[in-house]
């Protein structure tokens, strides 16, 4: 059995202004995708982090990869992508078999394939479960099926995949779960960054927020046009000058920039009470905080005193973890 592995990410800055075509900075994170793959002559699915499993024709995933295709289109002519969200919702395995349809078209494999999906990547929260799902996938098949395809290749198809998820995605997070590492995201370019030290372990809170990506990048989408723009080049010039602040290792500005660019994306409707809540309490004690990926669940927090922030976490109560940044995209593990 063939086992691949892709990680999550989060963004360290210009979510929702990367759909602009503004750049970002996003890093691949220690909690990864992890599937075991086998041929088949048909489509098995164990989903080992929903507890669910099925197994379907190869016929129907063609099926699905076609009519999500035709909705994205119309979709993307409307400037509304609610029929194809609805589609992909409308059973629990429609995505999947969206997905691995377009992986075999886009492939050129005819036959069947068994996956096991495992991992310690939550979903639905702004790590990029999705992208990540969709490189692992794209990766299992490739290697099983012994095509020696680049991770330049998967992540293309990948951001295929990832516009029927969300509609426009910008193709960051693809890129970050494919490539690994933090990558300077801009237009598709892709430019690997490095972190200080002080910022390869970060602090992040997991909400009970679960939202769709595609649903917020659509409520972005329908402000009043002058509003949003204000907001978005407020975040892309930050996102320029968190990219100096890296590379100076300037604390005290990347601070800044961090919660100059959490108020940007409150102001453009996509934080919570219970976000602002939390970041007002880091920031009283000298941290920084904000929302990371569409505005679902994740909230990186900064400290340079990272006893202090740990304190200030367990006495507010919020479920959060510590994740290393920088981690490696997706690869073989056996
Ligand atoms: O919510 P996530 O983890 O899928 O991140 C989305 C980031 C956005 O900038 C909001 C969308 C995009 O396509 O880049």
């Amino acid at each position: 059995m063939l086992e691949v592995s892709s990680p999550g990410k989060i963004h360290i800055i210009g979510e929702h202004a990367v759909v602009y075509g503004y750049p970002a900075i996003i890093s691949a994170i220690d909690r990864r995708i992890k599937i075991r793959a086998e041929e088949s002559n048909k489509i098995k699915i164990k989903n080992n982090l929903y507890q669910k499993e099925t197994q379907f024709e190869v016929e129907e995933t063609a099926a699905a990869a076609k009519k999500s295709r035709e909705l994205w289109k119309k979709g993307d002519k409307k400037n509304d992508f609610t029929d194809l969200f609805a589609f992909l919702k409308s059973d629990f395995w429609k995505r999947n078999k969206a997905t691995i349809g377009l992986i075999l078209f886009s492939l050129k494999i005819k036959d069947g394939v068994s996956l096991i999906i495992d991992g310690d990547l939550p979903s639905g929260v702004g790590l990029g479960s999705s992208a990540s799902l969709s490189v692992a996938i794209t990766k299992a098949i490739a290697e099983l099926y012994a095509l020696q395809i680049s991770n330049q290749k998967i992540n293309e198809i990948a951001f295929e995949i990832e516009k029927l998820n969300h509609g426009r995605p910008s193709g960051g997070d693809n890129s970050a779960c494919a490539f690994g590492g933090t990558i300077w995201f801009e237009k598709e370019k892709i430019e690997p960054l490095s972190l200080p030290d002080f910022l390869k372990n970060l602090i992040i809170v997991l909400t009970k927020r679960k939202l769709s990506t595609g649903d917020l990048v659509q409520k972005v989408g329908n402000l009043e046009k002058n509003f949003r723009d204000s907001k978005i080049k407020n975040i892309a010039e930050a996102t320029y000058k968190m990219k100096l602040a890296l590379k100076n290792e300037n604390l005290d500005e990347i601070k800044y920039l961090i919660n100059f660019a959490q108020d940007n994306l409150a102001g453009l409707g996509i934080s919570s009470p219970e976000i602002n809540e939390l970041v007002r309490g880091i920031r009283e004690v000298g941290g920084a905080a904000k929302l990371s990926g569409g505005g679902g669940g994740t909230v990186i927090c900064f400290h340079q005193n990272k006893e202090k922030l740990i304190k200030l976490l367990k006495k507010l109560g919020p479920n959060f973890e510590e994740i290393k940044l920088g981690a490696e995209g997706v690869r073989v593990e056996s």
